[in-house]
C-alpha cells in the first residue's frame, strides 16, 4: 500500500488519475496537505539542547541561523492516516550546506523515523532525488538557501507512489528501463576477437547521454508522463533508449526503432521541456527525444 504523490503546484488538471486495478492506492494532493497542516495535524520539532551538545559548532561565536524545513510524511504502517507535513528547525551554523545534510541531521538528531534514500552524497547514485522547494532535484547537490526567513518544503518526486515519507516507488520506472534492453546488442564478432572499438567521433555521440544516473527527476516532472506513464516511456528512459540507438557498436537499431514505433512510447512527448529544465546533471532529454523522432522518420 502506498500513497500517490501528486502536486497541484506543478500542474493542475481535472483529468482523473488512472491506474489499472493492481495500482489502485490512496493518494494525496499538496492542497490536501496544506489543509492537514493548517488544521494542526502537522507537527513541528526543534533539536533539544541535550541532543545537540555533542555537535561541534563550526562558528560558535555566530548568532544561530534557524531555518525551518517542512517535510512530507506518510507511513504505510498507519494506512488510515493521511500524509502530512512535519516541520523541523535547524541552526544552519551547525548544518552542512546541502539539503541532504539537513535531512541527515534531522534523522540522526531529531527524528529517526524520517525515511529517505541516499547513498553517494555526490550526485552519482541518483537515489536522493526529491522535490525541493518546487523543483525535482538531488538533495545532495541542492544547496540550502541561506535566507532563514524563507522556509523550505521537501516532498517525494511528484506523481509517484510513495513507499514511505520521501521514498518514491520506482518499480514501474525500472520495468520501463528494462523494456528498452539497455545493453549492447550485436551478433557480429570483432575481426580480431578483442573489444568492440569506436572512433573518437563515434564515442563523442554518447556524450550527454552516458552521464544519466536514472534519478527520475526528469520523468516525474513531465506532464505527459504523469498522465500516460503506463505507455509513454518518459524522458529518462527515452534518453537511455537513444544512448543505445546512437551507439555505433550496437547492431539492433532496427529492432529498437520498431519497439518504439507506436503512438505512445515516444510520441506523447509534446516538447514541454520540463525534463531538460530540471535535470540535476545538466542533460537534455528533450533533445534525445527529438533525435529519436528524427531517426524514426529516416529510412
Ligand atoms: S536525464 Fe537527468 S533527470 Fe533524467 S534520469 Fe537522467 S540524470 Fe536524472
Ligand atoms: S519535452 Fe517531452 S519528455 Fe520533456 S517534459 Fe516535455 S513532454 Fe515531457
Ligand atoms: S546521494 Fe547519490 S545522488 Fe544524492
Amino acid at each position: 500500500m502506498a500513497a500517490l504523490r501528486t502536486t497541484s503546484r506543478l500542474f493542475a488538471s481535472s483529468k482523473p488519475l488512472f491506474r489499472p486495478a493492481a495500482f489502485t492506492r490512496s493518494y494525496a494532493t499538496v492542497d490536501a496537505l496544506s489543509q492537514v497542516s493548517a488544521s494542526g495535524h502537522a507537527s513541528s520539532k526543534t533539536i533539544p539542547e541535550s541532543k545537540t551538545s555533542n555537535v561541534q559548532d563550526p562558528n560558535p561565536s555566530e548568532q544561530p541561523r534557524v531555518k525551518t524545513f517542512h517535510v512530507y510524511r506518510w507511513n504505510p504502517d498507519q494506512p488510515t492516516e493521511k500524509p502530512k507535513m512535519q516541520s523541523y528547525s535547524l541552526d544552519l551554523n551547525k548544518t552542512g550546506p546541502m539539503m541532504l545534510d539537513a535531512l541527515i541531521r534531522i534523522k540522526n538528531e531529531m527524528d529517526p523515523t524520517l525515511t529517505f534514500r541516499r547513498s553517494c552524497r555526490e550526485g552519482i547514485c541518483g537515489s536522493c532525488a526529491m522535490n525541493i522547494d518546487g523543483v525535482n532535484t538531488l538533495a545532495c547537490l541542492c544547496r540550502i538557501p541561506t535566507d532563514t526567513a524563507k522556509e523550505s518544503r521537501i516532498y517525494p518526486l511528484p506523481h509517484t507512489y510513495v513507499v514511505k515519507d520521501l521514498v518514491p516507488d520506482l518499480t514501474y520506472f525500472y520495468k520501463q528501463y528494462k523494456s528498452i534492453k539497455p545493453y549492447l546488442q550485436r551478433d557480429t564478432p570483432t575481426a580480431d576477437g578483442l573489444e568492440n572499438r569506436q572512433s573518437p567521433e563515434e564515442r563523442k555521440k554518447l556524450d550527454g547521454l552516458y552521464e544519466c544516473i536514472l534519478c527520475a527527476c526528469c520523468s516525474t516532472s513531465c506532464p505527459s508522463y504523469w498522465w500516460n506513464s503506463e505507455e509513454y516511456l518518459g524522458p529518462a528512459i527515452l534518453l537511455q533508449s537513444y544512448r543505445w540507438l546512437a551507439d555505433s557498436r550496437d547492431e539492433k537499431t532496427a529492432e529498437r526503432k520498431a519497439a518504439l514505433d507506436n503512438s505512445m512510447s515516444v510520441y506523447r512527448c509534446h516538447t514541454i521541456l520540463n525534463c531538460s529544465r530540471t535535470c540535476p546533471k545538466g542533460l537534455n532529454p528533450a533533445r534525445a527525444i527529438a533525435e529519436i523522432k528524427k531517426m524514426m522518420t529516416a529510412h
